[in-house]
């Protein structure tokens, strides 16, 4: 009886040892936790998940390429390239893309927000559940999320990471308001 029980134990042990270290079994177990929204994702996390997860099939340059002026802010983008995720999949079952599960894509539009730019107040909020979609509820959800309440939109943000090549917003803001203000004084 004694002998079954230290084994058990010992079971146990294990079992919590490799729960809490990091070996490719437990990192597994995080990893599906995370996806599935069990546990959150760091923002560092989130932004390699993002660099890798949307460099499949074009270059994070097209990211970074991509601007207040060019469409949409991400959280629509999102919604394109799940599409096209999925259809790729759908044509070309040989080469595999790696989808994104929905706390992943909520995640990783925070990381483009943060890292690209994030837009979505230009836009009529009507619009905006109009791309996105109600059967998108979970990016919804993050439409009605304020910033500072994105933990790693903000996280990103204070961190003052971007992404490298990134079409520098702040210095064309600063020029269109100055040319805003010109404008007003001419008038
Ligand atoms: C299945 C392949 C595939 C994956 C994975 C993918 N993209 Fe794309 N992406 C495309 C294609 C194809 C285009 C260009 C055609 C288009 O815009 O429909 C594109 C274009 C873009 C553009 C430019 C849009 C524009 O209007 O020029 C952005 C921004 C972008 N992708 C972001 C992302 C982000 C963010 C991710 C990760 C969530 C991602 N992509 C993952 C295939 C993909």
């Amino acid at each position: 009886m004694k002998a079954f029980l230290y084994s058990v134990m010992g079971l146990l042990i294990i079992l919590v040892i490799t729960a809490t270290t990091s070996n490719p079994v437990s990192n597994r177990i995080k990893e599906e936790a995370k996806a599935k929204g069990y546990m959150e994702y760091t923002p560092l996390e989130a932004k390699k998940l993002a660099e890798i997860r949307c460099s499949q099939c074009h270059q994070l340059e097209r990211i970074a390429k991509y601007c207040r002026r060019c469409g949409p802010p991400f959280v629509v983008v999102m919604t394109h390239m799940e599409r096209l995720m999925s259809q790729h999949q759908s044509r070309n079952p040989k080469k595999e893309i790696l989808g994104l599960t929905k706390h992943q894509e909520v995640a990783v539009v925070q990381v483009w927000n943060a890292l690209v730019g994030n837009w979505e107040a230009d836009f009529r909020r009507e619009d905006l559940v109009n791309m996105v979609g109600k059967h998108n509820g979970h990016l919804l959800a993050l439409l009605d999320t304020p910033i500072e309440k994105r933990p790693i939109e903000s996280g990103l943000m204070k961190s003052g990471q971007r992404l490298k090549g990134v079409y520098e917003e702040q210095g064309v803001g600063k020029a269109q308001k100055a040319g805003a203000v010109k404008g007003g004084n001419s008038q």
